[in-house]
């Protein structure tokens, strides 16, 4: 189907998907399982279909879409945005409710885990209003539905899901009071008459999309994404998307694993970093060799570290320093100051999975999927249940059409969360 460019440009100009972020052969079987589904035998005569039927357009679309999603997803991403919220609400002093965005939503997980973070985190019930938008409409009824399989679930922290859902025999049903604050519609990001009349939110979460598109996509989304952003809000993205925004002008907040970044100016105007119940990335001095430190210096890179990790003291260990530095690096987007730091690890200690972890992951977001795979690859080699590394070579996979070695891949993550997450 090597002529087929036609439809990878039509996904192109429909949804923004770049077909190198998933790879052809994905695209490829989805139009020719449509073109099977439509009883056609050509991919002309399909191909005729889709230009006038935006009921296939839809159909399409549907099946080339990544809706991988789970509650809690980024632990310390909600950790940090309930803080920030309960400064925000107080700021406000009732002049208006919140206003939080999760675009996109897929199928709800995201947008209800902030409703269950802040209903936790002791805002009032009417206080906050959260926006879901999803290109796919499927996604977004499932959404509405409400009912969540156990693939849904993911690690071991659960705890919420006692407080507000409902076992059913067929899954774990939402709670009104958590679909409450929550609207969900169906949109698409490259509509610029999306959420029109909407005003602008205090925090936007657009995570796990931009690594679909290609570099001049990336740039008008993140412009309409600083549209809906308040002046002083926060917008959370995915942690492969990082070195994007820095370059694109906005500050990281130093919140560990939270990926949360504010406009870089006016400077003034950015919300107050809070303390996060994880200590940031980036440590603020080397640490004295050999000295007890609060929490092991590893800890700060573990990549999905739980956030109620009590602290124990140990002695700092060989490299630890450099790979804060590292961390530090990557999250403030300095892709090529973090991979040499990276590789100066590996010259000059023992090799770690966590430092072939972050490798994959500078390759993954200068779009290199290839080089990302052997470095996750390598990560998992060094400590088999590594579980970032298992989630991202997982979301390569899938977007190669693999599907049955991503599943395969995403049960291991969720088993190696369920068990306390990688390694320290
Ligand atoms: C991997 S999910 C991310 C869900 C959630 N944000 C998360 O990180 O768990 C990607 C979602 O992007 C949606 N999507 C893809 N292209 C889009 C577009 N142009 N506008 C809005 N949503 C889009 C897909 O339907 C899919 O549900």
């Amino acid at each position: 189907m090597a002529s087929e460019r036609r439809f990878f440009d039509f996904l192109y100009q429909r949804i923004g998907l770049d077909v190198e972020s998933v790879g052809a052969p994905m695209i490829e079987r989805a139009v020719q399982q449509r073109c099977e589904l439509a009883g056609l035998a050509t991919l002309d005569a399909y191909w005729a279909l889709l230009t006038q039927s935006a009921q296939e357009q839809q159909a399409l679309t549907e099946a080339v879409i990544v809706p991988e999603t789970w509650f809690m997803r980024y632990p310390e991403s909600f950790a940090a945005l309930a803080q920030m919220a309960r400064q925000r609400v107080q700021a406000l002093r009732g002049s208006r409710p919140l206003k939080l965005l999760s675009l996109p939503c897929s199928t709800g997980e995201e947008p209800y885990s902030l409703a269950m973070t802040l209903l936790d985190a002791g805002l009032a019930p009417g206080s906050f209003r959260i926006d879901g938008v999803d290109i796919s409409p499927q996604s977004v009824a499932k959404a509405q539905r409400g009912l969540y399989g156990r693939n849904s679930f993911r690690g071991g922290q659960l705890a919420f899901r006692e407080r507000h859902f409902e076992a059913q025999p067929d899954g774990y049903l939402l709670n009104a009071a958590v679909r409450q604050p929550v609207r969900l519609q169906a949109g698409n990001v490259l509509d610029p008459a999306l959420l029109a009349g909407e005003g602008v939110y205090d925090f936007v979460l657009c995570r796990n999309l931009l690594i679909y598109f290609d570099q001049p996509t990336q740039r008008r989304v993140f412009e309409t994404l600083k549209r809906f952003l308040h002046e002083e809000g926060v917008l959370f993205i995915g942690p492969a998307e990082g070195s994007l925004l820095a370059s694109l002008g906005m500050r990281p907040l130093r919140i560990a694993q939270a990926f949360a970044f504010v406009r870089q100016e006016p400077e003034a105007a950015a919300p107050a970093p809070v303390p996060p119940r994880v200590p940031p990335l980036a440590m603020p001095a080397p640490l004295p060799k050999a000295a007890p430190a609060p929490a092991p210096a590893r800890r700060l890179l573990a990549p999905i570290a739980p956030a109620a990790t009590p602290a124990r003291p140990v002695a700092v260990e060989a490299g630890s320093e450099l790979l804060a530095q590292i961390a530090t690096l990557a999250n403030e987007g300095k892709t090529l100051e973090a991979r040499n730091a990276c590789e100066r690890f590996l010259r000059e200690h023992p090799p770690r999975a966590q430092v072939f972890y972050w490798l994959g992951l500078l390759a993954d977001v200068s779009g290199n999927g290839l080089q990302a795979q052997g470095y996750y690859r390598k990560a998992l080699y060094l400590e088999p249940q590594h579980a970032e590394a298992l989630a991202h070579l997982a979301m390569l996979l899938a977007g190669q059409g693999d599907e049955a070695g991503a599943r395969r891949l995403q049960e291991r993550a969720a088993r190696a969360q369920g068990q306390g997450g990688s390694q320290p």
